[in-house]
């Protein structure tokens, strides 16, 4: 069995791969290169390919099958970078990883204290020695009624992280389950009564845009957004007139849309023509990550054991939990 890893970086997920092919027996070769409709030739003579974020598209797919690629295995846990439709109908198989939810669970947390507390304007000003307090007074988490989108792995886990802050914890999800302590709203109810959103749901065609100018009428003014999921959650430009408002007092965003080209590349020397980036990173009340939530040495070594592990069960024929298609 012959596995390609794509966008396989060099200085965390080589040394995975390696520890990961010695204990599994594995033929694995990687590349730094990001998957692109020019590389696909270099998966030639492996069955299973490993990606990373990058949009797979059909034309791709149409190449991997071409090459006799059985599965394409994205080394995180959304695929909404993957056609999976298309490539059911072409028979190429396609899994995702795992990895613990404490990583974005923990940074989601983390974004929600330092937009409550104003964190971003404070390191700011100290940094250029201004040490006033006027326009730095925060919120108690304790005090917000917090509202979870989507209540899978990462968000449950966000909601046991957030009991011992005693706030009030409601939850949307189209399947809800019985969590201690929490209260499920159909998600107009949820708008209304919570004062703080966090989003932990998948990006598909029901959620896409699920806050929309719609959705951001419905918060009480000075709501805050934290959004750790993807940025297509979010329509961006309905964000920004809602945040020069008022309507939404402060956001921590690890996601936004259309970040595809921009992280993990260094782009420093690049015009970047992503205007809503521009304009929310300029606002002292946004804080901006790139897409780092899941960023820990478990999470890395997680990623690529589980990837691998996909590939292993659907060549051993067994019961696959990372088969999307
Ligand atoms: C995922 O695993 O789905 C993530 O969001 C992290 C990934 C983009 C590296």
């Amino acid at each position: 069995m012959k596995i390609f890893a794509y966008g396989c970086r060099p200085y965390d997920e080589l040394s995975c791969f390696e520890k990961y092919s010695s204990f599994f027996g594995l033929d694995i070769k990687c590349t730094k290169l990001s998957v692109s409709e020019d590389n696909i030739y270099l998966a030639e003579g492996s069955e299973y390919v490993s990606v990373l974020t990058n949009p797979i598209t059909d034309t791709m797919l149409d190449s991997f099958k071409s090459i006799g690629v059985k599965m394409i295995g994205t080394r995180t846990v959304g695929f909404d970078h993957i056609d999976c439709k298309y490539a059911k109908s072409i028979g190429i198989k396609i899994s995702n990883s795992s990895y613990s939810p404490d990583a974005v669970a923990e940074f989601t947390l983390m974004l929600s204290l330092m937009s409550l507390r104003n964190m971003k304007r404070i390191i700011q000003r100290s940094s250029i020695n201004d040490f006033t307090l006027k326009g730095l007074r925060g919120c108690n988490l304790s005090e917000r009624k917090i509202g979870v989108i989507g209540t899978g792995t990462i968000g449950k886990r966000f909601i046991e992280l957030l009991k011992g802050f005693g706030c009030e914890i409601y939850a949307y999800d189209p399947s809800p389950e019985e969590i201690e302590g929490v209260i499920y709203l159909p998600l107009k109810d949820l708008f209304s009564t919570c004062d703080m959103f966090s989003l932990h749901a998948p990006l598909q065609s029901a959620t896409r845009h699920i806050i929309n100018r719609n959705s951001l009428d419905l918060m009480p003014d000075g709501s805050v957004i934290i959004n750790t999921a993807r940025g297509g959650l979010i329509d961006s430009s309905a964000l920004i007139e809602a945040l020069n408002e008022g309507k939404i007092a402060a956001c921590g965003l690890d996601v936004i849309e259309d970040e595809f080209d921009l992280y993990y590349y260094n782009r420093k020397a690049d015009v970047i023509n992503n205007k809503p980036l521009s304009i929310l990173r300029d606002m002292p009340n946004v804080i901006i990550s790139p897409h780092i939530a899941f960023y820990t040495s478990k999470s890395v070594d997680d990623m690529v054991r589980n990837c691998i592990q996909a590939f292993i069960n659907d060549e051993a024929g067994v019961e696959n939990p990372f088969r999307i298609v």
